[in-house]
């Protein structure tokens, strides 16, 4: 496993805002997509396909390297707080499907169930999958919603994980469960506490963006 947490000051300017908890609601949201594009600005470095051509610019050949348009590229928005991540995703895989998946902790067991579940019967073998929860805390959550992913085909070798706050618990299950990985994380927190909530974390990112 990989975790990767950027050196950017736009990364960390966003990061400051979304923990703050006098951020309002509206501004909260923005942090988020701004979060989720410059955290999948960095997440798709080393990982999309390029190809290399040559170009005629108005003076002369160039040589040139675009992406690779063949490749499939999967956004899976956890939701309900990954949707905001994902509104910054698309602006720059303006390309990418998006697949929903629906989960929700229960309060006081923190065991996840997935009540919704948009994703394709089948991925083909080479799709890049780029996964978004802001949170990894106990890490229930995103282990369910990779079983799920890997049932309809999903290749863990080709999947990303962004995520804002994350924490031990759910690194160290990842780690141990899929071990081919790549996290991109604003920001790794010490702990989580009694209720399942990352300290210092954010609070309820879901309740923070849509009350
Ligand atoms: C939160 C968060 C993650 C999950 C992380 O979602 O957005 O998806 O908990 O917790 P875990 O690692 O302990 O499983 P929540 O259940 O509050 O749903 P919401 O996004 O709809 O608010």
């Amino acid at each position: 496993l990989k975790i990767y947490v950027p050196p950017h000051p736009l990364i960390k300017h966003w990061l400051g805002v979304a923990r703050d908890k006098n951020t309002p609601s509206t501004l909260f949201k923005t942090a988020m997509v701004e979060l989720g594009r410059w955290l999948t600005y960095e997440a798709i470095r080393e990982w999309l396909p390029t190809m290399d051509v040559t170009v005629e610019t108005p003076l002369a050949l160039a040589p040139a390297t675009f992406l690779n348009p063949e490749t499939k590229i999967a956004i899976i928005p956890i939701l309900r707080a990954g949707l905001t991540l994902a509104e910054g995703s698309q602006t720059i895989l303006p390309l990418a499907s998006t697949y929903h998946l629906g989960m929700i902790r229960d309060e006081k067991t923190l065991n996840p169930t997935c009540y919704l579940n948009k994703l394709p019967t089948q991925f083909t073998a080479d799709t890049h999958i780029l996964i978004l929860d802001p949170m990894l805390a106990t890490g229930g959550t995103i282990i369910l919603a990779m079983e799920e992913i890997i049932k309809r085909g999903g290749n863990p070798d080709l999947t990303r994980i962004i995520s804002v706050v994350s924490a031990p618990p759910a690194l160290q299950k990842l780690s141990a469960n899929y071990p081919t990985l790549n996290i991109y994380s604003a920001m790794i927190d010490e702990q989580i506490n009694d209720n399942g909530f990352i300290v210092p974390g954010l609070g309820d990112a879901g309740d923070r963006a849509f009350g």
